[in-house]
């Protein structure tokens, strides 16, 4: 069974606005690139080249202006596709399905940008059998985030934005799900700020048993408040001049 990659690059980047107002959030720069080129990236880096991605809003054909079949990434093809509206991330995670196809995938938000490889805990989804598996870390700021408690080591929770975060352990927007992730978007309700949460999506996982994790090695940041947008392109500045 193969593992294919989702790119979710739709939204309406309203916290970036006026950047936003006359292109794509994931089109905005990240020091020496545009902000889709490093999920691209992370995927590619995994092993993973079989992709998808998910966009929206007006500018959407600028994606296939930019990205065109992916050569630049040594691909032979991208897959687009377009989500009408934000509705969330597990909603424009729903226009997969017909790509997944019954394989397991790897998701990642358009706005999330690493600085090491996620190869090891790819490796370790393509041996587990079903499931889920969500990528942490930790942060000084998880009342921004998705947020776990532990129990015994074991997750017992997920908390979208918490006021008073159970830990510091962050979930990262690198998710991995079999395809009964399909179905649990099916059963899932807006929350109150309007969206399919992908926080409920995990956390249906962990009520089946079926969510495994791994700690993120290296920096992790988003890059969809001005703040964390330069963060990103602070970080991304410093790795590129080591190399
Ligand atoms: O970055 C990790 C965090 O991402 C997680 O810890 C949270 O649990 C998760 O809910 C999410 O939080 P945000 O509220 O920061 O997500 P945001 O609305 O900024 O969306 C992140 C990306 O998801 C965005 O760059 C594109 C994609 N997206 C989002 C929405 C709302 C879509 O493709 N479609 C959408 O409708």
């Amino acid at each position: 069974m193969s593992l294919k990659g989702v790119i979710l690059a739709g939204g309406l980047g309203s916290r970036l606005a006026p950047l936003t107002k006359i292109t794509n959030k994931h089109l905005l720069p990240i020091y020496c690139k545009p902000m889709i080129y490093y999920p691209i990236q992370t995927l590619v880096d995994a092993g993973i080249t079989d992709i998808l991605i998910v966009t929206g809003g007006t500018h959407a054909g600028e994606f296939l202006r930019l990205l065109g079949n992916g050569a630049k990434f040594g691909l032979t093809h991208i897959n687009y596709t377009y989500q009408e509206g934000e509705g969330g991330i597990a909603e424009a995670l729903r226009l997969a399905k017909h790509f997944a196809d019954d394989d397991k995938i790897v998701v990642i938000l358009g706005d999330n940008i690493i600085e090491k490889s996620i190869k090891k805990q790819v490796d370790a989804f393509r041996r587990q059998s079903s499931g889920a598996r969500i990528l942490l870390k930790k942060v000084n700021d998880p009342d921004r985030f998705g947020v776990v408690s532990f129990e015994g080591g074991k997750i017992a929770s997920i908390i979208e934005k918490p006021k008073k975060p159970r830990s510091n352990y962050a979930v990262t927007g690198i998710y991995m799900y079999d395809s009964q992730v399909f179905d649990i978007i099916k059963t899932l309700k807006p929350s109150r700020r309007g969206e399919l949460e992908i926080t409920d999506v995990n956390n249906a996982y962990l009520k089946r048993g079926q969510l495994e994790h791994s700690i993120l090695s290296g920096w992790w940041t988003d890059a969809g408040t001005f703040d964390s947008l330069l963060r990103a392109t602070n970080l991304v500045a410093k790795k590129e001049a080591k190399v």
